[in-house]
């Protein structure tokens, strides 16, 4: 590998450090200080108040990050509202797992799309919630100055939670308000985010996933893309306006502002602003992290997800049900088995570790330069160094054993959810006091009730079959693969017993375990017994696999509190090296935005990719044999007849295009907005080339992808004829240029 010199990184260094457009996910707070300037000599229209403001609607009040769970925290996705009516836009791929659970074999959503026509047949999403942020403050100075140098680890932590719960707890408004605080650049900053949290969101649309998902797994991560990426939801509130959950008498939202939706066709150059939560990226990562990465970290993953996938996929092509099943399972882990592919492939095609090692040798000659740097940050690359060294080879026998043990077969991870359960049951065995074990009984009758719930949590999308050769699979990969000291008693025993024939040890362990089917768990919670769960194979294993994972990670050193605060001091001392540099925080599932414009890439010598891809590739691509690529009847006849409607531009339908904005996961159906804050487009993906761009932005390779807006309406409104949903936008078109005067046109024409 080459490796740079030091002239060339102090270049690198010094000379480049503007920040470029394209990179960054900024906070918004900061928008008018860091970037105004620059936005609005690249095509921004609005005001910073029009952008983000406390007391009025502004553009900030239409984006939503989308959740599992009534907390703003991890927002999968974002969606944004485009109606007065809380109608909301994300992708397909966001509503997904929403759109799985309302398909059956009879109504397969899936396949067919879903599309409401009216509010009463819009379909509630138990557990999905819809936060829209009213504010945030930069509350460090609340609590750096008041956390000791010298306080570490659990001290620290307990003092700064002592502060934040105090702040929370002010800013909430009696509970109006969901207050979220976290830590950025490395624990130097602290933000507080107040949300309001909508709680009932119901699916209002979405095309089929011969649409949708056009392109499937293949095309996923990847450029030139032909995805009709969206899916529509609509938040309700109670009749008074304030969040609620879910009941019949709820109303659609009155939002304090939605995005208009503009239909000019895009041009190269563009600007393009996008607003979401990207949910995580390591920036800051050393060389000595992408090390540990390439070669500890992604190699079992891909692994455990390579061998879950294939079990999966064949037991979904021969079976219908199945396949509805286990469609949003497989979606998700097929996309993280790829993009850990590709992160692996653009590490190294970028060559990151070494640009890694040239900066960090920068920053080692700035520290040795003073004595005062170096007492600060002398050993801070050295101890994150070190502790990547030591944990190495202890993560991934610790991954691999956490995804072939209880991460593998679905089984196993409901069994363990029994396991209080059986200690509730053994300290009532063991109580003598009569008081006290009526007690027990009461909390035993608790936790069987609570189990009896997730009964069809756990059954609805589950097959017994297939998670049976699950088993199999990821059961023989735990057993040749991680070290003997990590076996389990009883998977030694099971193994000798059917002579590592590994599909009769499934079929012993399903066939035994009273968890494997919706009858026998009803039946054992009838009478749950001690001896019962005690002689359970799936049970037993589940605890021994618990029990060994918990021992090896005990083992590994990984540094704790010490490179902790290393990463702290890394990044103060990068910021400190570099005073004139606007810095962004690493993305952490908090309201971002970033901007750039359209443009087209080179992804290799002499191949160019365009910025823009029409509907006529969809049709090049069409391949009945092959699911992914199926194209329905209904747009091959439209586009036959070319009748695009309003949304076409000479004759062609623009279905994709590309822009160099700074995003990630959780971007995932982010607004792509024109300078004056009008939806363009819903991001959905990245491309193959600039996997890595989590741990560095590659501005020549890295673009987003998004779904054009008109292809999006034209989806909606000639191919589905849900045109009460496009009555609901607010369109904005540009009028042509007027004609010129006739003797003006003279001229030209002359
Ligand atoms: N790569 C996209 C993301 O992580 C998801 C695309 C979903 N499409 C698919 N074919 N799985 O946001």
């Amino acid at each position: 590998m080459k490796k740079l010199s030091y002239l060339l990184a102090f270049i690198i260094l010094f000379g480049g450090i503007k920040v470029k457009a394209d990179e960054g996910m900024w906070l918004p707070i900061f928008l008018e200080r860091l970037n105004y300037v620059d936005m609005e000599k690249m095509g921004l229209k609005l005001t910073p108040e029009e952008i983000y403001s406390v007391n009025n609607g502004s553009l900030k009040d239409a984006i939503v990050g989308l959740a599992d769970g009534p907390t703003p925290q991890g927002f999968f996705c974002t969606a944004e509202i485009v109606s007065s009516e809380g109608l909301m836009f994300t992708n397909h791929h966001c509503g997904f797992g929403n759109i799985q659970k309302h398909s059956s074999v009879e109504h397969d959503y899936l396949a067919d799309g879903f599309w409401a026509m009216s509010h009463d047949e819009e379909l509630p999403n138990e557990g999905l919630s819809a936060s829209i942020l009213y504010r945030m403050e930069d509350i460090t100075d609340s609590i750096i100055p008041n956390i000791s140098d010298t306080l570490k680890g659990q001290d620290r932590s307990a003092a700064i939670k002592e502060i934040t719960t105090r702040i929370k707890k002010n800013s909430s408004e009696d509970g109006k308000y969901n207050v979220v605080i976290k830590s950025f650049f490395s624990g130097n900053e602290y933000y507080m985010f107040v949300y309001e949290v909508f709680t009932d969101v119901r699916l209002v649309g979405a095309p089929p996933s011969s649409i949708g998902k056009f392109g499937g797994d293949t095309d996923n991560w990847m450029w030139p893309r032909h995805t009709g990426d969206f899916s529509i939801f609509r938040i309700y509130t109670a009749p008074d306006g304030s969040p609620a959950d879910y009941a019949e008498e709820n109303i659609p939202l009155v939002p304090k502002h939605f995005l208009p939706v503009n239909l000019d066709p895009i041009k190269a150059n563009d600007f393009s602003m996008i607003w979401g939560f990207p949910g995580g990226t390591e920036r800051n990562l050393t060389s000595s992290g992408i090390e540990f990465k390439v070669n500890n970290f992604y190699p079992p993953i891909i692994e455990g997800f390579g061998k879950k996938l294939e079990v999966w996929k064949e037991h979904m092509s021969n079976n219908q049900e199945v396949k509805i099943k286990y469609a949003s399972k497989y979606a998700g882990t097929a996309n993280g088995w790829k993009l850990f592919i590709g992160q692996m492939k653009g590490i190294k095609d970028l060559d990151l570790y070494n640009e890694k090692k040239a900066f960090e040798d920068s920053f080692q000659t700035w520290v040795e330069d003073d004595q005062a740097r170096k007492e600060k940050y002398g050993d801070v690359l050295e101890v994150i160094y070190q502790s990547n060294k030591d944990k190495a080879d202890g993560y991934s026998t610790l991954i691999l054993a956490s995804l072939s043990g209880m991460g593998g077969a679905e089984l196993l991870g409901y069994a363990s959810d029994f396991s209080a359960l059986k200690s509730f049951m053994e300290g009532y065995k063991e109580e003598k006091d009569k008081k006290k074990k009526e007690k027990k009984l009461e909390q035993i009758d608790k936790e069987v009730a609570k189990l009896k719930e997730g009964i069809t949590g756990q059954f609805e999308n589950y097959d017994m079959e297939t998670d049976e050769d699950v088993f199999a699979a990821l059961t023989e990969l735990y057993f040749t693969k991680v070290p003997k000291e990590m076996h389990p008693e009883l998977l030694v025993d099971l193994v000798k017993k059917f002579k590592g024939n590994y599909n009769e040890i499934a079929a012993y362990v399903f066939e035994k375990s009273n968890f494997s089917t919706e009858a026998k768990v009803l039946a054992f919670l009838e009478k749950p017994s001690l001896k019962t769960l005690d002689k359970d194979p799936a049970f037993v294993l589940a605890s021994e696999f618990r029990t060994s994972i918990m021992a090896a990670s005990g083992n590994i050193n990984r540094g704790g509190d010490e490179v902790k605060t290393a990463n702290r001091l890394f990044v103060e001392g990068i910021r400190e090296m570099q005073p004139d540099k606007k810095f962004y925080p690493d993305a952490n599932s908090t309201l971002r935005f970033s901007y750039g414009k359209v443009l087209d890439y080179y992804p290799k010598d002499a191949v160019h990719f365009d910025y823009v891809t029409h509907l006529s590739g969809v049709i090049a691509k069409e391949d009945p044999e092959n699911d992914e690529f199926i194209v329905p009847a209904k747009l091959v006849e439209l586009y036959n007849n070319k009748d695009y409607g309003r949304y076409g531009q000479d004759d062609k339908m623009i279905v994709c295009y590309l822009s160099n904005n700074d995003i990630t996961g959780g971007n995932s159906g982010s607004p792509v907005m024109n300078g004056n804050g009008e939806l363009k487009g819903i991001a959905f993906d990245g491309n193959w080339e600039a996997m890595s761009s989590d741990i560095a932005f590659a501005p020549k390779l890295q673009r987003t992808i998004v779904v054009d807006i008109n292809y999006v309406l034209f989806i909606i409104d000639k191919f589905a004829g849900a045109k009460h949903l496009i009555d609901e936008l607010s369109i904005v078109v540009t009028p042509p240029a007027p004609m010129p005067l006739v003797e003006e046109a003279a001229v030209i024409i002359n």
